[in-house]
């Protein structure tokens, strides 16, 4: 595990977006494809927009892009976490429907669960059933929830399948599909961006209780960690007061 504390929101999202691009080139230079599986909620926003500025540095014709969990709405509502990423980093890429895993948007968590399990368990597979995600970008809640995972609902304990359905999410919207932990064993990089002062009391009981916070961003992390994957936080000083 890997800390990186920036001043400010700024300065981790540069740091972010090249770490990103630099990943994605190194996986290029060993695999034929590589998947990058990216984070909603607004973090990232910064990010994406600087990655967009620089679009020659990638072969992004052998980029696949996903969302690691997507709320259950049209993808051009605001609240859609590929909507977001579409306005702020994909349309200014030159990609095609060939490199893009796109949720279904407005269907029920379970139809949009069935229908991310399909495009996921066909990505190339580190082992039977555990896709290759090579670079997975999360963020972390103030309850310390990561991806749709939050603490005590029973969607971080689904040990079957790739993507599971959200009904209740405390955080609206309430019905999403969401990355498993199951999907977290064939990850490997991951980028954990936090910012702001409201997410310091989480991310220092995720970080802290000698590894062993029940968090579900501390358990992703561990998933991650413990099938050889390597997970960095980036972390602006407001989130990181705690630590
Ligand atoms: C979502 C996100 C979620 C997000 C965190 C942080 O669908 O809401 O995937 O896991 O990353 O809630 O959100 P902010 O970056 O907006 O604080």
């Amino acid at each position: 595990m890997e800390l990186l504390t920036f001043d400010d929101s700024t300065a981790l999202a540069e740091s972010a977006a090249q770490m990103a691009l630099q990943t994605i080139k190194d996986g290029l230079a060993e695999n034929e494809r590589v998947t990058w599986i990216l984070t909603g909620g607004r973090t990232p926003g910064a990010a994406y927009r600087l990655i967009a500025g620089q679009p020659d540095v990638v072969d992004w014709s052998r980029v696949n892009i996903g969302m690691g969990d997507e709320r259950c709405v049209a993808l051009d509502d605001s609240e859609s976490n590929w909507g977001q990423a579409e306005r702020d980093l994909l349309r200014h890429l030159p990609l095609t429907a060939e490199n893009l895993l796109k949720p279904a948007g407005a269907v029920t968590a379970q139809e949009a669960a069935d229908h991310y399990e399909v495009l996921i368990r066909d990505l190339p597979q580190v082992s039977p059933e555990i896709p290759r995600l090579d670079l997975l970008w999360l963020g972390m809640g103030e309850d310390g929830h990561t991806l749709s995972l939050f603490p005590g609902l029973e969607e971080i304990e689904e040990a079957n399948r790739l993507v599971a359905s959200v009904y209740n999410s405390p955080k609206p919207p309430p019905q999403r599909a969401t990355l498993t932990l199951k999907a977290m064993r064939g990850v490997k990089a991951c980028h954990i961006l936090v910012s702001g002062a409201g997410k310091a009391d989480a991310l220092g009981k995720a970080l802290s209780d000698a590894g062993n916070s029940h968090l579900p961003v501390a358990r992703v992390a561990r998933e991650i960690e413990s099938q050889g994957g390597k997970v960095i936080w980036f972390v602006d000083k407001p989130a990181g007061a705690k630590l």
